[in-house]
């Protein structure tokens, strides 16, 4: 199949919402990543998704929603909140109209409607109303739902542009809609709201843990990680967003690695003679001075990503990626220097990318 990448005209967007109308599958920019989308109503559209990701069917997706729907619409037709406290249903309301359209994405009770394929068989449903006008428009066209996982091949780096996407999924879908370079550059925060009214974080992403809490007054619980093969947010399979190189995860930034924390990555990276190094420093030149002060003979590619969380996240996979397809062999990343906010998510990203890899370092944790 040859893969077209349509600029978003109101003519290209009448022609993938067709597509999506016949059971055909187009990757959607969003604000976060791009997704890859097909009728969340049709079985076997969804099946298609899963196909061509190659995601097993234990992973559940986000059913995506326009813009300005309300949960009275919701409610019997996907959802079924019936059993919600009054509570629990006043801050389900709230989350609504403070987060929607944006990368909130919340579980809850499905209804009937939904195929279990979108859920996995769970007894849940993600929903999320994604800001990017062109996801909207393309909503607007279809008139149902769309799902919408991540348009990568499963388990790999999620993609923020139109060619990311065709690099993953390239002639195995039809259209890519190119809405230019994702604003969030993170896919959506999953928070999971029990009838009782309490809130579980199923992943990080692009609305900070913080404001979440701060705007429902109370703590947010992390859900456990997760086995594999049983996961209720495979976004927390340990090994995720990875990329095919080996990508190890530092202590500290370069800045601060102490004299036997060299010795000790010098002497595992042996036999590596080109490095790729993503960091959260904002001066490559001077990252790459000092880098190569310190191991000298090694070759370095540097992707600087700069220490303003949001600036950086919208660049992280887009920097991982050209780190995975250049010339290095083995990648070492910084931890963001801020663990909370987006840093709290991007430094969860980084771990599952390198979860694969990081056995032979020994940091305490
Ligand atoms: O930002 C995003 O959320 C992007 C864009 C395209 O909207 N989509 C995305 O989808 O990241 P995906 O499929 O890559 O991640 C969906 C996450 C997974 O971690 C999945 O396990 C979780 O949402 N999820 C979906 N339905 C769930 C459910 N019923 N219960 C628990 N987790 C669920
Ligand atoms: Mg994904």
């Amino acid at each position: 199949m040859e893969t077209e990448i349509l600029s978003p005209t109101s003519e290209h967007i009448a022609v993938a919402a067709a597509a999506l109308r016949q059971g055909q599958l187009v990757a959607m920019p969003t604000e976060t990543v791009y997704g890859l989308a097909g009728n969340g109503l049709d079985e076997q559209a969804v099946a298609s998704i899963f196909a061509a990701k190659e995601r097993p069917r234990f992973d559940p997706l986000i059913l995506h929603l326009p813009a300005g729907v309300t949960l009275e619409e919701l409610q019997g037709w996907l959802v079924d909140v019936s059993a919600f406290t009054p509570t629990a249903r006043a801050w389900l309301g709230s989350l609504i109209d403070t987060f929607w359209p944006g990368p909130l994405t919340l579980v809850l009770p499905k209804c009937p409607t939904v195929p279990d394929l979108v859920s996995s068989g769970l007894p849940t449903v993600a929903l999320r109303v994604p800001a990017h006008p062109v996801a909207q428009a393309l909503l607007q066209a279809v008139q149902t739902p769309l799902a919408a996982p991540s348009a990568n091949r499963f388990g790999r780096i999620s993609p923020t542009s139109a060619q990311a996407v065709a690099a993953e999924l390239g002639g195995r879908i039809p259209y890519i809609l190119d809405g230019g370079a994702c604003a969030v550059g993170l896919e959506s925060t999953v928070l999971k709201l029990s009838p009782e009214g309490i809130p579980t974080l199923l992943r990080p992403g692009g609305i900070p843990l913080e404001a979440l809490e701060a705007h429902l007054g109370l703590p947010i619980h992390l859900a456990p990680e997760q086995a594999p093969g049983v996961p209720e947010a495979p976004g927390r399979l340990s090994s995720h967003y990875a990329p095919g190189k080996p990508l190890w995860l530092l202590p500290t930034a370069f800045a601060q690695l102490q004299p036997g924390d060299w010795q000790q990555i010098q002497h595992l990276a042996t036999g590596h003679s080109h490095l790729g190094i993503l960091s959260f420093a904002a001066d490559p030149q001077a990252l790459l001075n000092h880098l190569s002060r310190h191991w000298p003979g090694v070759l370095f590619s540097v992707e600087c990503l700069g220490s303003d969380p949001n600036t950086a996240a919208r660049a992280l996979f887009a920097s991982l990626r050209r780190l995975d397809e250049g010339d290095a062999t083995l990648l070492l990343a910084e931890p963001p220097p801020l663990s909370t906010g987006l840093g709290y998510a991007m430094m969860d990203r980084l771990r599952r990318a390198s979860s694969l890899w990081n056995p032979p370092l020994s940091w305490p944790s």
